[in-house]
């Protein structure tokens, strides 16, 4: 879609399709950028839930001293979570942040399509590892559809991954790259689309080698921690990076590289489907390579 010189194409009204970890870190960003949030869920319960991750991670801010109690009503005011999609009608962007899993997400695009009522939309994906042509072809307007990829957690991390596909349209791309570095102050990088895109393409080889490493008993758990943080300088070990990302994201992202790849190095280790299988998730279900009951 074309924009005629002058026209006002900024984006004040968001939706966020999902409030899990990714997409409460998503709101909330939005939210302290000044910005109307919408925010949906499956049914009231994720809902309840949803609303008191985001409030939680704000409170944490003003007992930090870094928000005032004012400003935090405020905050909190501009939100409505719903479980309805059709409350997105008006939404000038739409952050889809839902479960790894690409015909989920094909299907929240396709609905959005539907229900977003406003021509000149941004649909975009935090996918982190999807192909985004598949979720822009679920639509009939790939060209308004973009990857902005955030990191975990997302108040903290000051990088988006902005990835186009084959279709996505120059508006659209420069739109998003503009409400990622001037609205929420992000530092932006690009990449094509290709399944892990540049940050995930790196991260999921090194943490399934930590993976394998602990699986055929090699070293423990907190020695190849330790062996990163303190011999590398990074700020969590492999795995307890893996527990934070969660471990069910980890195997999915491990899947799309693979499926994309074909690479031995991409191929999620046995360990790792086991933690999955065994409901054993990271620090989001209390319990991963390490323990947060
Ligand atoms: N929300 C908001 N703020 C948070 C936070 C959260 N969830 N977690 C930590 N913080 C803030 C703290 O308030 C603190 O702020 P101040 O310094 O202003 O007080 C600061 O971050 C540091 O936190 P802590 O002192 O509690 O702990 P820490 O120094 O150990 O840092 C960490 C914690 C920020 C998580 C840090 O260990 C880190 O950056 N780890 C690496 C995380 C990473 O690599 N993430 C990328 C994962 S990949 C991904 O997300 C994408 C994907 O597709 C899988």
């Amino acid at each position: 879609m074309e924009f005629a010189k002058g026209e006002d194409v900024s984006v004040s009204k968001v939706g966020v399709v999902g409030s899990g970890l990714m997409g409460a870190g998503i709101a909330e960003v939005c939210l302290r950028a000044g910005l109307d949030v919408v925010v949906s869920e499956v049914n009231s319960t994720a809902a309840d839930a949803g609303r008191a991750r985001i409030t939680k991670s704000i409170d944490r801010a003003v007992s930090k001293g870094k928000m005032a109690e004012d400003e935090r009503d405020a905050v909190l005011g501009r939100l409505r979570m719903t479980t309805d999609l059709g409350e997105f009608a008006d939404r000038d962007l739409v952050i889809e942040a839902v479960a790894e899993h690409e015909q989920t997400k094909v299907d929240v695009f396709a609905t959005l399509d539907k229900v977003v009522t406003r021509p000149d939309a941004i649909f975009a994906s935090n996918t982190s590892s999807i192909p985004i042509m598949k979720l822009g072809m679920a639509t009939q307007r790939p060209e308004q559809v973009i990857g902005i990829h955030f990191f975990n957690p997302v108040p903290v991390l000051k990088l988006v991954e902005l990835v186009t596909s084959l279709l996505t349209g120059e508006e659209t791309s420069r739109r998003a790259e503009e409400f990622a570095a001037n609205v929420l102050g992000k530092q932006v990088i690009r990449s094509q689309d290709r399944a892990g895109f540049i940050v995930n393409a790196l991260l999921i080889p090194y943490l399934l080698s930590a993976i394998r490493m602990l699986e055929s008993g090699f070293a423990s758990a907190d020695d190849i921690d330790n062996g990163m943080v303190l011999g590398c300088a990074h700020p969590m070990g492999p795995l307890r990076l893996a527990d934070l990302i969660g471990l069910d994201t980890t195997k999915a992202i491990a899947e799309s590289l693979y499926a994309e790849f074909k690479e031995a190095l991409y191929s999620p280790p046995p360990l790792l489907l086991r933690m999955v299988d065994a409901g054993l998730l990271g620090k989001k279900s209390g319990r991963g390579f390490y323990d947060y009951s």
